[in-house]
């Protein structure tokens, strides 16, 4: 594969002196060793190209690669998350510090998209990956009028409850459920809040989700992501079984959703030794963007 044109050439004439036949017969035999190697390497390309625009496979090499199998990526984490308490240190693992810089950033960034004129109403949201609901009860319920909210740890939802207290009459529905098997109803929602959990689904799965939530958002509704972002490229957590992926590959993911970033911040007050935070912003085009789309497509 690494072999440059200048070095088949030197193959193709240090065999010309032990070649027996003509020369023209020899240019033949190399031409089509050439010509092999070119439709080599090319059919290799396009089954790349193929396998970044098939949607049952998962889309990045970097990530399908951290990840073996993916049975057994979901498992581990399940196994993982049945042990973690259910407490807002539980939900925090190792960043139980930032709970306050975290809803206080959630918060502001929420504020940009919610409640006003061509902004989203704030009648429902929904927390997906809630654990006991430790953003619903800081950052969701003091906005919406209801709530919904969706983990795939019964024990989680069970404990939530007592730790939204009065809040807890806001929330309409407890789905228990992975976020891959789950389809939130059409036009449902205000607010789709998906926090610290893209990471336990694969490309293919947070892709499918992401588009189901476009589905299921309301008019001038919004989806946010926040989440862990890789300075480079996609590490995966042993312990929790999740991977953190570095943004190109998320806007990459989010492109094919028919989804539209609308805003992106890095948190920047997350200290140097935390994995930096960001915050994603997304809705479906406007419908004039959309016809546009449509006009130049023809
Ligand atoms: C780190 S905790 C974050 C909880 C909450 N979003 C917060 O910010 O406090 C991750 C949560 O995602 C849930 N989770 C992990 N993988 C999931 C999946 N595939 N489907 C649904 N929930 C999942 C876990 O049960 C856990 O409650």
């Amino acid at each position: 594969m690494g072999e440059t044109t200048e070095e088949w050439k030197g193959a193709h004439y240090a065999f010309k002196s032990r070649w027996g036949a003509t020369y023209d017969e020899l240019c033949r035999y190399s031409m089509s060793f050439d010509l092999h190697k070119t439709i080599r390497s090319d059919f290799f390309e396009s089954y790349l190209f193929l396998l970044e625009n098939l949607p049952l496979v998962k889309l990045f090499t970097l990530t399908s690669e951290v990840i073996r199998g993916e049975m057994q990526f979901y498992a581990k984490a399940k196994r993982f998350y049945e042990e973690v308490p259910a407490t807002e240190e539980g939900m925090m693992g190792d960043f139980v510090e930032l709970n306050s810089l975290d809803v206080e950033a959630s918060r502001a960034f929420l504020k940009k998209f919610v409640g006003g004129p061509g902004k989203a109403d704030t009648e429902f949201a929904l927390d997906c990956g809630c654990g006991i609901g430790r953003v619903s009860r800081q950052v969701l319920l003091p906005v919406f009028s209801s709530v919904d909210m969706v983990d795939m740890i019964d024990n989680f939802l069970f404990a939530a409850p007592s730790y939204l207290g009065m809040g807890a009459s806001q929330v309409k529905n407890y789905h228990c459920s992975t976020l891959q098997e789950f389809t939130p109803a059409t036009g449902m929602y205000d607010v789709i809040w998906i926090q610290w959990v893209t990471g336990h689904l694969t490309d293919r799965d947070l892709m499918e989700f992401l588009a189901k939530c476009k589905n299921s958002l309301k008019d001038n509704g919004v989806v946010i992501i926040k989440d862990n972002v890789a300075r480079k490229g996609c590490i995966l957590d042993q312990m929790d079984s999740s991977m953190i992926r570095e943004i190109e590959i998320l806007r990459k993911i989010i492109a094919k959703t028919g989804l539209e970033i609308v805003c992106v911040e890095k948190q920047l007050d997350i200290p140097e030794q935390f994995i930096p935070l960001w915050m994603i912003a997304l809705n479906p085009p406007s419908p004039t963007q959309a016809f546009g789309k449509t006009l130049l497509n023809r």
